[in-house]
């Protein structure tokens, strides 16, 4: 069975992936390369910059996978400092930031890269709302102030399988999935 590395230190990001990718015949791996993501506006930088680090480590197929929530009213920040800020503020932070103000448009961005002869992105969007306040203590990050569209529960009262059907890194994986199963070598 062939292997394939995700490199994410992110447990939650790990358990999605696995249930995307479980009906194709590979063996997913978690490791954490601590690699470099470089300042820059576009995921997609950081996710080839990302590539080419670890690609000097690893010599199996792998992928790595960076995201971002834009915020509209915010003039889509966090985005690429999407870590920081959960890292500092937090998501009762962003909530403070949007306190009475009626447009809570926003949505998620994932670019999952690919290396397995040469780089491969794959990307998904997911549109939503920011809630008025904390739902659900499920997933990790920003999923408990997350409503995407067309659902009634924020990405923090979702299974991971419900989550999935509706999240950028779902749309992104099964992409990935797609090209992993048509047997491009
Ligand atoms: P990174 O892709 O690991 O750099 O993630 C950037 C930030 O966005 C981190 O703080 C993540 O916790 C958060 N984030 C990324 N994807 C999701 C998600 O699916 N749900 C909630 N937060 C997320």
């Amino acid at each position: 069975m062939e292997k394939i590395y995700f490199i994410t230190g992110n447990k939650g990001k790990f358990k999605e992936a696995k249930e995307i990718l479980k009906h194709l015949s590979i063996k997913l791996i978690q490791m954490d390369i601590d690699y470099p993501e470089i300042q820059a506006k576009d995921l997609k930088e950081i996710v080839l910059f990302g590539i080419d680090f670890c690609n000097e480590r690893l010599k199996s197929p792998f992928f790595l996978e960076d995201s971002g929530l834009f915020i509209d009213k915010l003039n889509s920040f966090p985005g690429p400092y999407s870590r920081y800020i959960q890292e500092t503020i937090g998501n009762d932070g962003v909530l403070k930031l949007l306190l009475n103000e009626n447009n809570r448009s926003a949505y998620f961005k994932s670019t999952v890269g690919l290396y397995k002869n040469g780089p491969h992105i794959f990307e998904g969007i997911s549109r939503g709302t920011i809630s008025n306040e904390i739902r659900g203590n499920r997933g990790f990050g920003y999923d408990p102030i997350f409503i995407p569209e067309k659902s009634p529960k924020s990405f923090g009262e979702m299974t991971t399988i419900e989550k999935n059907k509706f999240s950028h890194r779902g749309k992104a994986l099964e992409k990935l999935a797609m090209y992993l199963g048509s047997g491009v070598e």
